[in-house]
């Protein structure tokens, strides 16, 4: 990112012979699904859309690439990440479209990876992309693990964004400085170490059955992460000062405290976290704060949705009913909010004339890619309890909101003004000059001379051709209030790509996959 940015409980497999008698006894659900497949004009291919997002954390990877690496226009970078700490740090995910390695966003991207599996592991499994989905994970956990040298340190960045942005060169290349920046018990870091807990917890859950040895390996690191964070209290951002500028803790550690607890509690069934979730509902504002945005920042309405699906889900959990109430109101001003029905034009997202979702200049598809997770995890829960989400300006059915996600990643794409996929490399039409600097350099494969830090700004940055290699699957910043979008490398606000923007999307792309294909089932079966 460029300066100043301020279980498995999923649904059952597609199955034709046991799909068909259900679709009669939900008609009217299902013909509405079934009505959103077939009202559109422009039909995407999910199953290409999800195979591409997976491909883009192959691109993202540092460290040493597997012999099965798939981007292959890439190469070992980072390799002596640590040394100078004498930490072994190589591995990880590069941020975006720079070298160094954001510990808060990273953990971010592997919670919401994470939960896209366990909501949604079986369609990716019916897509054929479970093993791409895992290996994103383990790519992310598996630096974690490094990076949580005892139980009350964690490394949290690995390089800085000042001297990083001096350079434009090929991670291959990197010249720039690889400091690695820690939080501990002086120098404490709660919001990232609730967040990594987070990414730990969900990821555990995720590779129960696949790998247990791993998820209960990850159990006990996010256990230490989430103690070592609630003891030491105290924002990231004050121990980390290169951060600052960056990846700043806005929001505090409160809500990733919440997250981290949650995550506990549904990787582990130990009442301690579910107390802790609802002891600190009010002082920590999970059922205090209503807000229209879920980022790698804000953690509230991520909470609030999880939190209501505790309550729906579990009847035993009725002693808690009150404030997990509080929590599911919040969690229905945040969708109420997406879906334009509170109350006063400052309680709803703005929508750009296209349609799309519109939160702040900078980087906003980050929030159409969440808002499209949430309201589809949602709308399932709503189906599933056979429920409406009830709004200020009226009651929406669970179809609708899924309806509206699929809107939302329709837009992404191409079903948009400019006729674009902000969805690098899927579609007839997509950005060229991503402000990556990987992709704008010549391959390190096809070229190892050395490219400096200022060759590549005068080289490559500068050029007016397209990116030499095409960093598929990544999801740009994308375009603005008035669904405009310059293609250019310098235009990092709409052309850069962030992790945490395509992981979202990983779940929703297989669950609508499976709803389309239900559909195409339903209209066999006329
Ligand atoms: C969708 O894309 C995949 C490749 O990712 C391809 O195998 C499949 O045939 C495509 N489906 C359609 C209907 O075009
Ligand atoms: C709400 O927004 C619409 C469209 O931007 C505008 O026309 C209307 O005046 C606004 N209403 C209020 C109460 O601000
Ligand atoms: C997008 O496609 C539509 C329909 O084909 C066309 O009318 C419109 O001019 C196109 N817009 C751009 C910016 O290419």
């Amino acid at each position: 990112m460029e300066n100043n940015k301020n279980i498995i409980s999923s649904k059952p497999m597609k199955n034709k012979i046991k799909k068909i008698p259900q679709i009669f006894k939900h008609c009217s659900i299902l013909l509405s699904i079934f009505s959103i497949f077939i009202s559109t004009s422009q039909a995407f291919n999910y199953s290409d859309a999800l195979s591409k997002s997976l491909l883009y954390f192959e691109a993202q990877r540092s460290g040493r690439l597997p012999y099965n690496q798939r981007v292959t226009w890439r190469d070992n970078s980072g390799v002596t990440d640590g040394l100078q700490e004498g930490v072994d740090l190589v591995g990880g995910y590069y941020d975006a479209g720079d070298h160094v390695k954001f510990g808060l966003p990273m953990a971010f991207t592997v919670t919401m990876l994470s939960w896209g599996v366990i909501e949604y592991g079986d369609q990716i499994a019916a897509a054929g992309e479970l093993e791409h989905a895992m290996e994103s994970i383990k790519w992310g956990t598996d630096y974690f693990i490094k990076a949580h040298t005892n139980p009350n340190v964690l490394w949290a960045e690995v390089g800085d964004g000042d001297t990083d942005h001096y350079c434009w060169q090929r991670p291959e290349d990197m010249t720039t400085s690889r400091r690695a920046y820690k939080v501990d018990e002086e120098n404490p870091g709660s919001d990232i170490a609730g967040e990594t807990a987070a990414a730990m917890a969900a990821a555990s859950i995720a590779f129960r059955t696949l790998n247990p040895h791993y998820s209960h390996l990850l159990l006990h690191h996010a256990q230490q992460l989430f103690e070592f964070g609630d003891k030491y209290r105290g924002k990231y951002d004050g121990s980390i000062g290169v951060v600052k500028s960056y990846y700043a803790s806005v929001s505090g550690y409160m809500d990733e405290l919440l997250w981290a607890a949650l995550w506990l509690y549904k990787a582990t069934g130990n009442q301690m976290y579910l107390e802790y979730l609802i002891n600190q509902a009010h002082s920590f504002g999970g059922t205090g704060w209503a807000v229209s945005e879920f980022s790698w920042d804000v953690k509230y309405a991520g909470i609030q949705v999880l939190a209501t699906k505790l309550l729906m889900e579990e009847d035993h959990k009725k002693q808690h009913q009150e404030i997990l109430e509080q929590y599911r109101a919040k969690a229905q001003y945040y969708l109420c909010s997406c879906m334009n029905k509170n109350n006063g034009n400052d309680s709803n997202v703005y929508r750009t004339l296209g349609g799309m979702l519109f939160v702040r200049e900078w980087n906003n598809m980050q929030y159409v890619s969440t808002a499209s997770f949430l309201l589809t995890v949602y709308s399932d829960l709503l189906q599933d309890t056979n429920q409406k989400l009830e709004c200020p300006k009226g009651s929406i059915d669970p179809e609708e909101l899924t309806s509206f996600a699929k809107a939302q990643v329709d837009y992404i794409l191409g079903s948009n003004p400019m006729n674009t996929s902000y969805l690098v490399g899927f579609g007839p039409k997509y950005p060229a000059k991503v402000h990556h600097r990987g992709a704008s350099i010549v391959s390190y494969k096809e070229n190892k001379g050395f490219i400096g830090c200022t060759q590549g700004y005068d080289n490559w940055y500068g050029r007016d051709d397209a990116n030499p290699n095409v960093v598929i699957g990544a999801l740009v910043g994308g375009p603005d209030r008035e669904d405009d979008f310059r293609d250019h490398r310098g235009n990092y606000m709409q052309t850069e790509a962030c992790t945490y923007n395509a992981a979202p999307l990983v779940g929703v792309f297989a669950r609508l996959k499976q709803l389309e294909d239900n559909s195409k089932d339903l209209i066999a079966s006329f």
